[in-house]
């Protein structure tokens, strides 16, 4: 019989020498049914009993040793294949393939804040964006809302326990922040998502999106927003579309306005589902930037003056696509996404 340690130094080279054709038939010619270590095994019962036992752990003792190191090789073989498959793989850039995925889309919502954020930037405007968490400074105090004031009531909103932090009820304080980086001229875009502590139906719902603008510079007058509202309002629905200005009042604004925009089914034609044949639909909130709000970032407000408004995303995107409920923003369907 052949040495025991013999027989492994030999199993050991040849395993080192194996590609991945041979290694499995090196695996079989010692550990197989006929192998030679388990001719050996095979063999015990004709030892004695204290050969048995030297013999048998030698045996096995050196199965494992080339069983693990067949596990070693078999990894390195892999390696080496797949680094090589690596090297010597083209991409065809020219091969169509079959994807099966379809491609998705930008949810109306988004598609509506792209669209505007565009017409606004080729009028000039920068974009930025605020926290959706905020303080109570930026979305109230700065705002010439303190603390108590009724006008907090029209906008309820949810509070972090324990601070004086929460969800912010529109994109204003971005107005602050934005003069807070940068001094006048300033005309900025903040869009982002809102939240109000609100009961929803077809036009409420409990998160929405606006899209903040501000302009401040010397000698900035009402007429410089009605002017930038109608250009934007003719750009995004056509120039035939007109708007008008209601007075309204907003505590960070003086004075301030609300606009309306013709509907763009009837034309104001009335019998319309969509302007409830009102011929208008609301479409923001604006006005002078108020010089308590110009105090609160140190700009001189004897110096500058400025205009600031807020969009209602849901709002145009409804109107645009001729939708009537906002709650199928929110509820995920893809029959309802896929339309756009
Ligand atoms: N922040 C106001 C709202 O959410 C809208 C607004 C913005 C009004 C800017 C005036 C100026 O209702």
């Amino acid at each position: 019989m052949k040495d025991i340690r013999q027989i492994t130094t030999e199993a050991l080279k040849k395993v080192k020498d194996s590609d991945a054709l041979t290694l499995e038939s090196i695996k079989a010619e010692y550990l197989g049914k006929d192998g030679v270590l388990t001719q050996i095994l095979k063999s015990l019962s004709s030892y004695s009993i204290e050969d048995k036992k030297r013999i048998g752990s030698e045996a096995n003792n050196a199965k494992s040793i080339i069983v693990a190191e067949i596990k070693n090789k078999k990894e390195s073989l892999k390696k080496f294949l797949f680094n090589e498959k690596m090297r010597n793989e083209k991409f065809d850039y020219s091969e169509s393939f079959y994807f099966p995925f379809s491609k998705g889309s930008f949810h109306p919502v988004i598609q509506m804040i792209n669209d505007i954020t565009a017409v606004f930037k080729s009028l000039g405007f920068s974009v930025a964006e605020g926290p959706e968490v905020e303080t109570d400074w930026y979305n109230f105090e700065a705002l010439n809302i303190p603390d108590s004031h009724p006008a907090r009531d029209m906008q309820n909103t949810f509070y972090v326990e324990g601070m004086k932090a929460l969800l912010r009820t529109h994109t204003s304080p971005g107005q602050i922040r934005a003069m807070e980086k940068h001094k006048p001229p300033i005309k900025v875009i903040v869009p982002g998502k809102v939240y109000r502590n609100e009961a929803s139906d077809a036009m409420h719902f409990s998160t929405f999106h606006q899209v903040e603008g501000l302009a401040v510079d010397e000698n900035i007058t009402f007429v410089d927003l009605m002017t930038l509202l109608s250009d934007f309002v003719h750009k995004l629905f056509g120039s035939d579309t007109n708007i008008r200005f209601r007075p309204s009042h907003f505590q960070f604004t003086e004075p301030s306005a609300e606009v309306d925009m013709q509907c763009i089914f009837c034309k104001g034609k009335g019998r319309c589902r969509l302007c409830k044949s009102s011929s208008w639909i609301e479409i923001l909130g604006c006005g002078m930037v108020h010089p308590n709000v110009l105090k609160a970032v140190h700009y001189d407000s004897r110096k500058y003056t400025g205009y600031a408004f807020g969009l209602g995303v849901e709002r145009l995107t409804m109107f645009k696509y001729g939708i009537d409920d906002i709650r199928l923003f929110y509820e995920n369907d893809l029959r309802f996404l896929k339309q756009f």
